[in-house]
């Protein structure tokens, strides 16, 4: 008798604690779009670097910050990477905003002061129940290691680089179009939509 009613008491305490925790974590229901609380972005945080293997925050980039491997760099970002965390890092992209959690800012302290191999294994192997997938696993390493150099360069990201790498951030059908409008435009051709002159048409009568 005495047992079971201790028993019932602790799965109390338990469920108590267990709900107080659930309502912590998810203090605003589970839209993706919320904000997380600091304990939430805390445990996220810290459970990710603890999952990490030791000797992966201890790597040292093997490739030098050239101006070419930079370059590389940006442009791969700009394909790959921008769409969630836009081409200045800063994540205030459309689909960045719809996520949870969400892309942090990449040129700020929390980011910067990862340490390279820690920064190489987030992009070689993502990061789970996020939105950040895994690209490793194509041979060879030298892509994720010049992302990293460019992580580094963000902070200084200057506006003509920027400019260009707009150039490189994949487009859907309708810049497609839009673009090819504008081509044509350039070409001479007329705008599509327009009426075509008729002036080519034979005389009627
Ligand atoms: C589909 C969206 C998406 C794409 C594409 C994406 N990321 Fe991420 N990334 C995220 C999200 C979301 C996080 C935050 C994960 C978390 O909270 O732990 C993140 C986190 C990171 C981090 C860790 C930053 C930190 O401070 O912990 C790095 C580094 C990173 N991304 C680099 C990249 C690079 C480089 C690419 C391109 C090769 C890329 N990401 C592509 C969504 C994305």
């Amino acid at each position: 008798m005495k047992i079971s009613v201790l028993l019932l008491g602790g799965a109390v305490v338990v469920l108590g604690v267990g709900a107080a925790a659930a309502a912590l974590l998810l203090h605003d229901g589970v839209s993706a779009s919320a904000t997380p609380t600091r304990a939430e972005a805390f445990l996220a945080r810290n459970a990710r670097l603890l999952a990490m293997p030791s000797n992966a925050r201890a790597m040292v980039n093997p490739l030098q910050p050239t101006a070419e491997n930079l370059r590389e760099a940006r442009l791969h970002f700009a394909d790959h990477c921008a769409i969630c965390h836009g081409n200045d890092g800063n994540g205030d992209t459309m689909l960045g905003r719809g996520m949870y959690p969400k892309p942090p800012d990449l040129r700020m302290a929390n980011t910067q002061n990862l340490s390279d191999g820690e920064l190489f294994w987030t992009i070689e192997h993502g990061v789970r129940f996020t939105g950040m997938p895994a690209f490793g696993g194509h041979g060879s390493t030298d892509d994720s290691w010049k992302l990293v150099l460019f992580i580094r360069h963000l902070p200084q990201l200057t506006a003509e680089e920027g400019m260009e790498m707009g150039r490189y951030n994949p487009k859907g059908p309708e810049d497609r179009e839009e673009e090819q409008d504008e081509n044509d435009f350039l070409n001479g051709a007329p705008a599509q939509g327009t009426p075509q002159p008729k002036s080519s048409a034979p005389p009627r009568h």
